[in-house]
């Protein structure tokens, strides 16, 4: 499909969210972790705070779809409504997920851990954030923002996603793939997923070009607040894995690049 040029704008306004977002910690630490205790207990983490971003998903389309309808942008709204329904029950693969996940872990260390603990962890506030951005966009006038949430956040699984299973599987083990279900099937699922936000931000565009800025803005504080969610999900490990997150690696690399520029400028 030829890129509109509205498409085009709104991808040059968010590409600096997309940069931030690739560069932060907690999606790096996801993609090159080597540790097995921590990317373990990462794991754990990422999957049972997943949880409280993933279950309300369903809700959020299908009421930012209606409030669409009530102000009379109807063809959005029912599309929206029609597609919320493709996200119902996706935080119970979480839940399962997190089964294996509990499972292995009792299994390899001392600290044992359930599944009820993990479940009842302390939010953090890029959770908080997350949720309140959602009802923000649902009771403003502009509830189609909902659609370019979507394309961000489902566009991380389709970028990143073969990625992280990867940087898992092959640090873990095979045997970590059946804790892995909710990234192996949003793999696959949110191809499709993407190129149905991408028809339909373009037919936004299409209602109202004006739209460009205020989706890109939207679009951006979702990607930004998922990148803090990884990071806190970093943060939060570590009273999982309880030992020091050795960083002189990473140190070392940066050191080392930044050195050797320095050297090739003077
Ligand atoms: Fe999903
Ligand atoms: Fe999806």
């Amino acid at each position: 499909m030829k890129q509109s040029q509205e498409m085009f704008d709104y991808n040059c306004l968010v590409h600096k969210a997309r940069t931030r977002f690739h560069i932060q910690p907690g999606i790096n630490f996801f993609l090159t972790q080597s540790d097995k205790k921590q990317m373990h207990a990462f794991l754990l983490t990422w999957t049972a705070l997943s949880v409280s971003n993933t279950q309300p998903v369903e809700g959020w389309i299908r009421r930012a779809g209606n409030k669409c309808i009530q102000l009379g942008y109807n063809k959005i709204g029912q599309r929206l409504v029609d597609h919320s329904r493709q996200e119902a029950d996706h935080d119970k693969m979480l839940v399962e997920d997190l089964e294996v996940l509990v499972q292995l872990w009792n299994q390899k260390y001392e600290n044992k851990i359930t599944t009820k603990e993990l479940l009842s962890l302390e939010l953090p506030q890029s959770t908080k954030d997350y949720v309140t951005l959602h009802e923000n966009v649902i009771n403003s006038d502009e509830p189609f923002r909902q659609v370019a949430i979507e394309f961000e956040i489902e566009r991380i699984s389709v970028n990143y996603g073969p990625r992280m299973l990867e940087s898992v599987m092959y640090s873990l083990g095979r045997e970590f793939t059946k804790g892995l279900g909710f990234l192996a099937e949003h793999v696959e699922l949110d191809v499709g997923h993407t190129a149905f936000n991408l028809r339909l931000l373009d037919s936004c565009f299409k209602e109202n070009k004006a739209w460009v800025n205020s989706m890109a803005e939207t679009g951006s504080t979702a990607l930004n607040i998922y990148g803090q969610f990884l990071n806190d999900c970093v943060v939060q490990c570590q009273k999982i894995s309880q030992q020091k997150l050795d960083l002189s690696e990473v140190r070392k690399l940066n050191q080392n690049f930044i050195d050797q520029f320095a050297d090739s400028i003077q």
